[in-house]
Formats: C-alpha cells, structure tokens, sequence
C-alpha cells in the first residue's frame, strides 16, 4: 500500500525499472486520487532513484524498457500494478542523449523543424489560409475541401525525435524546478510569470544543445513546450484561433470546431489517447478549483478567458471523454455590425440609443439562438459612464466597454454534495443590495426572478432582459401566464420590447418587430412600431408610438419634435461611425463617454472627422 513505506519505495523502484517517466507516473497517482502532496513527494524519490539508475546502467541501453499505459478505471486506492502491456508511445522513456544524437540532430534540425510539415497531406483544395501564433508558436491553418466535406486542417511541423527527447528532458528540468504543479496555479499573473521564467529557461537551454537552431524553430519549439506544460496541446492553437466560436474533443480520435465562417468542420487534429482528453478535463478542472473523476464525471466551468468548458467522461458521454469548450466573443458584435449587416436599420437603433439614455426597460425576446443576447450587449454601450451596472448570467456572454461602471456577476451549479449553488434569484436579489441603477439579466425563465425583476422596474431601476418568446404578443403571453404570471398590469413598465428572429433559410438575424406594450380592455397588447418585412428584407414603421413618447416626454420634458431631432442626431452618428468604418466596442465605448461628459467635444470631432480621438487600441476587458 501507499502509506507504507517499505511497500511503496518497492514500487517507485519497480516503475523506474519499467521505464515510467515522471510525466506518466505523476498522471497515474492523481487520477488514482493521491493528494498532490504526497504525489509530489513520490515524484521527488522517483526521480532520484531514476538518476540512480540511469547512471547505473551503460551505455548498453539500446532496448527501451517497457512501459504501460495506467488503467484508469480501477477506482480502488491501492497502488498501480505495473504490467507491461500497451505502449504509448509519447510516454516510452527515451535514454539520456548522447553527444553523437546532438551532433546528428543539429543537422537534422537545421533540414526539418522549419520546413516540413505534418504527415497529413492536404487533404483536398484549400479554400482558405491563415497562421496563428501563440507562446511564439506559429502555425498554419488551411480550411480545405475534401472529397466528404470542408474540413479544418492543422498544419504542425514535424519534430524531430531526437529533439523530441531533448524537449522533454527540458520539461523535466523545468518541472523539478517548479516544487508545485503549474496545473494548481489559479492566479493568472503568477501563471504568466512562471510561463516567462520557463520560456527564458528553455531558450538557453535548447540555444546551448543546439546552437544550429534557426530563430523560427526555436520559437515552435518552445511554444509547444508551454503549451503541454501549461495548457492543453495542440488544442491551444485551436482555443487562440479567433476565427472559432467552439472546440469539440468528441473523443481523443475526432474534433470538431465551429468556424464563424464556415460552420461546423472536422478537424485533423488527433489526441494520443482518452487518457490525454481525461488528463485535459483534469487540467481546466483544476484552473477553476473543481475536480473531475470517474465518481464525479461532468464538470461545468468558466475559465478566467471568460471561456466556457464542459467535460463529460466516459462511459457517461458513451463515444469516449468529451470536453466542449465555447469560446467568449473577445470581439463581440457592435450597433454598427448589426446596422451594417442588416439586423437593424440607424431608426431601430437611435429609438434603443434613447430608450438606454433615458433609462427605459426594454426586453430583448426572439427564439433560440435568434440573437437576443447579442442584440442586449450591442445596446449596453449606450449606457452613460457614471451609472452602475449589474449583470447576471448563467455563462458570461456579456461584454461591456472599460468606460461603464459594470460588475458582471454569473450563476452557479451545486457541486457534487449539491451545495455552493447561487440562483439566479439569488444574485438578482443579491444585485439590488448593490445600489444599480441598471440591471441586467441573461435571461427570464422562472417566476421568482420575473417577481423581483419587475419589482426593481417598479422601485425604480432601469432593467434589460431577454426572453424565449417569438412575437411581441408571445412575449406578453410568456410572461402573464405560467410558469412566469407577472401580473398583466405590471407589464406597463416594459417601455420597449425587441423581438429577433432567425432567418434560417437566408442565415441571417433580423430585428422582427419593435414594439410597445399597452394596456387594452382587459388585458396588455403589443403596440409595433417597427416591423420587418421579410419579401424586401426592409424595415418599417408601422404604429404610431402610443405609450413610449408618452413615457419619454414625462421624463425629459422634450416635445415630440425635439425628440424627432434628437433621433436624428443620433442616426447621424451611426452613419458616421459607418461612413469611418469604427465598429469595434472600445471605439464606441469612448464615443459615448465622450457624448454623455462632453457633447460639445463631440461635435467637434464629428465635424472635423477626428477619427484617432474616437478609435481605441483594442484591449479586452477578460484577460
Ligand atoms: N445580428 C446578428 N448577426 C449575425 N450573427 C448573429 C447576430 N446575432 C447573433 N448572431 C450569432 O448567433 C449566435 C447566437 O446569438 P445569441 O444572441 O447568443 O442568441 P440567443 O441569445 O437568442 O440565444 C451568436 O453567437 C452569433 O454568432
Ligand atoms: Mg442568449
């Protein structure tokens, strides 16, 4: 057994014998279930006793010792049999380098790290190409046509085995340095320290074994490392590569990917086997201080990037361990990309520019993935700078400028013992102990929530939602009936209600209907002022506004004719916004800090075309 002694240093004695590497063995403990701890004093000893017995033995180490893949089913807490069945063969311990494999593999870099590519060949006409670079890292993308399909294809140059080894004892080295595991760190500065420390290490070490090394391959080179020692592989060139909106491990032998462009693709990425995607399940888990294992096989979880992961193993997910991991928009869509794409026209926009600025409450309703959620942020810029926001989320979707006052707060699940959940209800009650003056909510489902939402209305705060409904009348239905049944005459303060709608057909999203609501007889209506026509592809107005310039005039005192101008004005800067080609969320961030704190400012810059006072450097908010 583990715990004692004698028994244990047997067993760290065989594994050393049998070729384990640290990597292998330490995998092995943890998914066993050993405290960290203990792991790392073992790992300690292995070590030492491997360095014993590698100078033990000559240089007769032709044949590679066996090693076997650990079995990781087997829940019991006793010490892993060593049997040498499997071989992976990323995990066969390579003898200590000989000076004469350096000499050989010095020439063997010069011809093969930069130039030659992985053995996959195209697989059919490329439509599309592109590099990504991450660590230093750099990498060909080609998006290709194939015989089955399009297909996203990966381009990694070939390492060679001789450098392959090196790399790995480089990792070593570096892991024995570092007394903890880099997996445990949670704080993203000391991780991005460590990873400079590491890279700096590297460098010199690979610039003193090989000399010969040109500057581009050095660079993958150490960018691999990084990426095996701190993330998750190859699949970090997919999680960096802007284009994709999801990543897919279906299993360890199929990935799929979500392109912007091109939808779902296959991709030619493979992992070396189920116990990789395990092993990366285990790596997120532990970034976010949760735990993933046989027992407990989903993990849902929301990395610092703002990126969401979700793990399901075997044999609960039946076609191996899955992960899918849906990637934050770290560019997310602006007014001005739905104003130039269509969803909406400057008319649309300037009457939800004046409903924010006035801190009206306005409901964002459409069917599933219908755009609510990106037409509610695309509006959160009109927000003024000065006013505290609040968001609640299941999964942060939400995206704000730097100028905004915003506290993004999101949900969670229970864990295993079901405790630790926070509600949505629990956040929103939570949020108006918060002093906001707006509030923001993912999304409406349950009565409690819509109870304190339109509470909050009624007290006084401004509040954005969104809900599943497919019409402005569906929506009122939604929400007066169960399982929601807000009171029909609390529907009087929802000042304007959005309705999106998917276009699958033509693949586009478009503002269906805007619309007021109005109490009838006996019950609320949707009064619409604006509505799509799908046979033009135009909007138009439809009903004169009955409650909402109403509403505005009793909070601003302006007349229907000033509030005609204002609009305007407004539709002039969306036209000037589209007319310089400024569409990305920090440029409008700043235009309208700079409407709301100094509107004569600009003016100035709006006639004299001052483009550089309004663009921002692109920095995003999640990092
Ligand atoms: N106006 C739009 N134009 C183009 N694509 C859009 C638009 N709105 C949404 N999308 C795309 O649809 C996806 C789903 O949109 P989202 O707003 O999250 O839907 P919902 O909240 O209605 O479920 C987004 O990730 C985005 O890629
Ligand atoms: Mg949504």
């Amino acid at each position: 057994m583990m715990q004692k002694g004698g028994d244990f240093k047997a067993w760290i004695k065989q594994a050393v014998e049998k070729g384990y590497t640290t990597r292998v063995l330490r995998g092995l403990l943890l998914r066993r279930g050993y405290p960290q701890a203990q792991v790392i004093k073992v790992l300690n000893y292995f070590e030492k006793m491997k360095k014993q017995f590698d100078a033990s033995k000559t240089k007769t180490t032709l044949n590679l010792p066996k090693p076997m893949t650990p079995i990781t089913n087997n829940l019991t807490k006793q010490t892993p049999k060593l049997s040498p069945k499997k071989i992976e063969k990323s995990e066969i311990t390579k003898k200590p380098i000989q000076e004469k494999d350096y000499q050989k593999q010095k020439e063997d870099d010069k011809k093969t790290v930069k130039t030659e590519l992985m053995q996959v060949k195209p697989l059919g006409k490329p439509i599309e190409e592109y590099s990504i670079e991450i660590d230093r890292a750099k990498v060909e993308i080609k998006i290709e046509k194939t015989e089955t399909g399009i297909m996203y294809v990966l381009y990694l140059p070939i390492i060679p085995p001789a450098t392959k080894a090196l790399i790995d004892e480089i990792r070593k080295e570096l892991i024995s340095i570092s007394a903890i595991a880099i997996g445990e760190i949670v704080d993203q500065k000391s991780v991005n320290r460590m990873k400079n420390h590491f890279m700096n290490e590297a460098s010199k070490i690979l610039k003193e074994k090989l000399p010969h090394l040109t500057k581009d391959s050095e660079d993958f080179l150490i960018g691999t490392l990084m990426q095996e020692m701190m993330g998750l592989g190859k699949i970090e060139f997919l999680i960096n590569d802007p284009h994709l909106e999801e990543i897919v491990i279906v299993n360890s032998k199929e990935i799929r990917i979500y392109h912007k462009k091109y939808g779902w693709l296959l991709t030619n990425i493979l992992l070396a086997s189920e116990d990789e995607v395990t092993n990366y399940a285990n790596i997120i888990a532990r970034r976010v201080g949760r735990q993933i294992s046989i027992l407990n096989p989903l993990l849902d979880a929301h990395v610092v990037t703002g990126d969401r992961a979700n793990a399901v193993l075997y044999p609960i997910a039946t076609k191996g361990n899955t992960i899918t991991i849906r990637k934050f928009a770290r560019d997310p869509w602006t007014i001005v990309d739905l104003i130039n794409n269509n969803t909406l026209n400057k008319e649309i926009a300037s009457l939800l520019w004046l409903a924010l600025e006035y801190e009206m409450n306005v409901l964002f309703s459409g069917g599933t993935a219908s755009g609510k959620t990106v037409c509610l942020n695309s509006c959160m810029p009109f927000i003024p700078p000065n006013h505290r926001v609040i968001s609640m989320e299941d999964t942060r979707e939400l995206m704000l400028p730097k100028f905004l006052y915003w506290c993004p707060l999101v949900t969670r699940t229970a864990n295993a013992e079901n405790k630790g959940a926070v509600t949505m209800l629990d956040l929103l009650v939570n949020s108006l102990r918060m002093r906001p003056d707006r509030i923001i909510l993912g999304e409406m489902r349950r009565q409690k929530e819509a109870e304190v939402l339109f509470e909050a209305m009624h007290t006084g705060h401004s509040v954005y939602a969104t809900v599943h409904a497919d019409t402005a009348n569906e929506t009122i239905r939604r929400l007066t009936n169960p399982p929601i049944s807000v009171p029909p005459s609390m529907l009087g303060s929802v000042n304007l209600n959005v309705v999106m709608f998917r276009d699958r057909r033509r693949g586009v999203r478009r503002a269906f209907q805007l619309a007021e609501f109005v109490s009838g007889k006996d019950s609320m209506t949707a009064n619409l002022l604006y509505r799509w026509i799908p046979e033009k592809d135009q909007f138009t107005q439809h009903n004169k506004s009955l409650a909402f310039y109403d509403e505005l005039s009793r909070n601003t005192g302006m007349d229907e004719r000033e509030i005609e101008k204002d609009l305007k004005y407004k539709q002039a800067v969306f036209a000037w916004l589209i007319k310089h080609k400024i569409r990305d969320l920090e440029s409008l961030g700043k235009l309208m800090n700079y409407y709301y704190t100094d509107k004569e400012k600009l003016n100035h810059i709006l006639k004299n075309n001052l483009i550089k006072e309004i663009i921002e450097k692109k920095t995003s908010r999640v990092k």
